[in-house]
């Protein structure tokens, strides 16, 4: 498996807690930390120096083997062809620029489908954008009552002749729930809607496959899968061709290109393919296995020892009282090891304060998944605890968060 030693440690202010305990590092505070690996290709860039792409001399050939490296890189992450592969800001400036591009070919009357369990990132796009074109959104809600899963039986009910789009996420950063994508695009594609798929939170921890998911767009972040802060957008070529992007004259006008907006940051690009390589390396040397079974192992044995690690946090809170768990808690659930917890008698923000101050990094409020908190009916009461487990996250933290944890709830005064 994964080498902690692996992740570059944290800048030295925080490596240890005044205690002098070594701090734990849980995934939704700006993200994973990052392998040595990827800082390394990283500051490489810079140091050689490098320029724009097309150029006939060194510093320009680079970045366009840099920037075709990224895309294959990603194409065998998610099973894609490369040139369906564009890269930007991150994932909320790609779904933008997607739902303006898509918004056009709408007109009034016309419907969507967003969902309560997204990220308001694959939300408030697709809002704005059927406002301007005053096109019908319809919501597909989840069911805290039944798995927290989404509210699947609803779907037909929601699609239309008229709908042009679902935008469903994988996987909830707040909930931990794993969304059944291929049955929603099946849905959906039977009124001939399109889908566009948030793949930011899943993508750490299972493997991507946009041919058996058939889904239309696929978004994701690399700085959530232990690489840089850069978005990755995938699109079916013909649609990333067909649609109007919005670009300046000059920038190409095929895709993938013409859907990457100024100067990439290549320096960033370098990182997403040493992140790729980093997942892929418990699967077997490069050499002797293609990357893509290498991935395919090694995200099996990722979801081996996170379901392991969520077993043990769920089974340690059953003797926890005060401390909840929202999301789904059954021991054969399909989730990610992403808890949104309450602990009675604390507010969320004070939970993050206290756990920081014992070196154990998490998030706490809404994490942009507003409608989730709204639906729970815990938005405006400061929502939750997200304490997330990742790859590199060791059975010896799992306990050192579970003992904070009952630390906390005994109230000792901090
Ligand atoms: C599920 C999910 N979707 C979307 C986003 C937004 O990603 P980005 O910060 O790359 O825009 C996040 C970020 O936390 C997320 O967790």
């Amino acid at each position: 498996m994964f080498d902690p030693h692996d992740v570059r440690p944290l800048f030295p202010a925080l490596q240890r807690t005044l205690d002098g305990e070594p701090v734990v590092y849980l995934d939704g505070p700006g993200g994973t930390q990052t392998p040595r690996a990827v800082s390394a290709a990283m500051a490489g860039v810079l140091d050689r120096g490098i320029s724009n792409l097309g150029g006939s001399f060194a510093s320009s050939r680079e970045a366009d083997v840099i920037s075709a490296a990224a895309r294959s890189a990603i194409a065998d992450l998610i099973n894609s062809g490369s040139n369906e592969i564009a890269f930007g800001q991150n994932m909320t400036s790609l779904t933008f620029a997607v739902s303006r591009a898509l918004a056009r070919t709408w007109q009034a009357g016309d419907e969507i489908v967003v969902t309560r369990l997204d990220h308001d990132a694959n939300i408030t796009p697709w809002l704005v954008a059927a406002e301007e074109r005053g096109v019908t959104v319809r919501w597909l809600d989840f069911l805290p009552e039944s798995g927290y899963d989404l509210d699947y039986s609803a779907l037909d009910g929601l699609l239309r002749e008229n709908t042009r789009l679902v935008a469903v996420t994988h996987a909830s950063n707040a909930l931990g729930t794993i969304v059944d994508v291929a049955r929603v695009v099946e849905a959906a594609h039977s009124v001939g809607a399109r889908v566009f798929v948030d793949a930011v939170h899943y993508t750490p921890h299972r493997l991507v496959d946009v041919q058996s998911l058939d889904c239309d767009f696929l978004v994701a972040s690399a700085y959530k899968f232990f690489g840089p802060h850069t978005g990755f957008l995938y699109g079916r070529h013909e649609l990333l061709a067909q649609l109007e992007a919005y670009k300046v004259r000059p920038a190409p006008s095929d895709p993938p290109g013409k859907w990457e907006t100024g100067t990439q940051s290549f320096e960033s690009l370098a990182g997403v393919s040493a992140a790729v390589d980093y997942l892929a390396s418990p699967g077997g040397s490069a050499a002797a296995v293609p990357r893509r079974a290498a991935l395919q192992a090694s995200m099996e044995a990722i979801g081996g020892h996170e379901k392991s690690l969520a077993a043990g946090f769920l089974s340690a809170l059953e003797n926890l009282e005060g401390v909840t768990v929202h999301g789904p808690t059954h021991k054969d659930a399909n989730r990610t090891p992403t808890f949104a917890v309450a602990v009675a008698g604390l507010t969320p923000d004070e939970v993050q304060r206290r756990l920081g101050e014992r070196g154990i990094f998490v998030w706490s409020g809404h994490y942009y998944a507003v409608e989730v908190m709204r639906r729970l009916g815990l938005l405006e009461a400061g929502g939750l605890v997200r304490i997330g487990f990742v790859n590199y996250n060791t059975t010896e933290e799992l306990a050192r968060v579970i003992d904070a944890l009952d630390q906390l709830r005994v109230g000792t005064p901090q």
